[in-house]
């Protein structure tokens, strides 16, 4: 049985990434072309990415609720929807979004060239509404001075956190992906006393280290996205980046989470934005405003290697269930796929 290779959403952090969301232009035409360049992207990767292989430019490209019924109608993922919006203490809006472009390199020229060449591509087709150019700042850190992602899962508990399987057997090898734009009101924040901003995080500033379990606050943010079901932690695999525009006094935080199910992340946001128990919320968002919010589902490489221009679905005839290939590959590799990145050489920091 052909095996399915997924996207490369648990690819190595890096020191440059661009997030592009896109919207389809009304009009049959502009779906075709939104096809031609699925089947398309894994060339179009290999002709950037080639150019410097030291450089690991990879590309996850993800589809909204709305659009994966316009593009490949049924069958469709089991929790594929719009992204809710939350109105708790604060605000997840919930914006527009067909289509989300994660491009990652060590070289922001990379991400350049290949974001650039996917919107020539698409030229006419689609309407860019977000695009975000993120960079590595020091060790990790996001703008607020902490270092953001240590608690990732690595390896196979990556693997396991983000990629579907036999729960639905038509999409295995998928993932979800959740995204949303933080902007920080860093003067306010750089006022809080360190000590509070630690208290607010639930991990120490300068060193990294976890508070201890007994000394969190109950509104901590580790304590906050933390979910435990059946004894067990559900995870998700995040690749937040900083952006910002000094000159417009911008400081922002690009959210983006992979889960194999939307859920997880849904009720970290329920947490944080409602709080656990309701009212006890993230004190993070007293300092931090999120702009967009955005679902998106990634079907497996396999899946975007399969789709014609003016054809089914390949869902329709994907052998069920498949086994999940995540063997590593590199955008070199001449078989047609986009590949994943190896985790044992990818995943975790630089
Ligand atoms: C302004 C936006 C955000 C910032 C600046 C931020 C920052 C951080 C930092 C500094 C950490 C501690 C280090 C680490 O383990 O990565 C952390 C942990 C974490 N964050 Fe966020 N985060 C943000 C939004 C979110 C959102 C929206 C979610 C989920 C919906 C989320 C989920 C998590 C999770 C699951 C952890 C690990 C908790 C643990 O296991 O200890 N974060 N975040």
């Amino acid at each position: 049985m052909p095996s399915v290779v997924p996207q490369p959403v648990a690819a190595k952090l890096t020191s440059a990434a661009v997030f592009l969301v896109v919207t389809i232009n009304p009009g049959r035409e502009n779906d075709l072309a939104v096809r031609g360049v699925c089947a398309d992207l894994s060339s179009l990767l290999r002709g950037v990415g080639f150019r410097d292989l030291a450089g690991r430019l990879s590309c996850v490209m993800g589809f909204g609720s709305e659009a994966w019924d316009r593009l490949f109608g049924m069958p469709r993922p089991s929790e594929l929807h719009p992204f809710r919006e939350i109105r708790g203490v604060h605000h997840a809006v919930s914006t527009p979004g067909d289509i989300l472009f994660h491009i990652r390199a060590t070289r922001m020229d990379l991400c350049f060239e290949l974001a650039a060449q996917i919107m020539s591509r698409l030229d006419g087709a689609v309407t860019a509404v977000d695009e975000v150019h993120g960079f590595k700042y020091f060790d990790e850190r996001d703008l607020l001075g902490f270092v953001d992602g240590t608690e990732n899962p690595v390896d196979q508990e990556a693997l396991d956190a983000v990629i579907i399987g036999e729960e639905d057997s038509t999409f295995a090898g998928g993932s979800y992906v959740i995204t949303q734009k933080y902007l920080h009101d860093l003067t306010r924040w750089n006022a809080v006393p360190t000590e509070e901003q630690e208290n607010i995080i639930g991990r120490h500033k300068l060193s990294d280290i976890e508070q201890e379990d007994a000394a969190k606050a109950p509104y901590a943010h580790n304590v906050l996205t933390t979910l435990i079901e059946d004894g067990k932690q559900l995870q998700i695999l995040r690749d937040n980046m900083p952006f910002g525009e000094i000159g417009k006094r911008e400081f922002g935080t690009y959210f983006i989470g992979y889960a194999r199910s939307p859920d997880r992340i849904e009720q970290m946001l329920q947490n944080m934005f409602v709080g656990r128990p309701p009212g006890n919320y993230d004190r993070l968002l007293d300092f931090s405003r999120a702009v967009t919010g955005t679902l998106f589902f990634v079907p497996s490489a396999t899946f975007l290697d399969d789709v014609a221009p003016d054809g089914p679905s390949p869902a329709v005839e994907a052998p069920s269930p498949a086994p999940v290939d995540a063997r590593p590959s590199r955008p070199s590799r001449n078989d047609g796929s986009l590949g994943i990145g190896s985790l044992k050489e990818e995943a975790g920091h630089e």
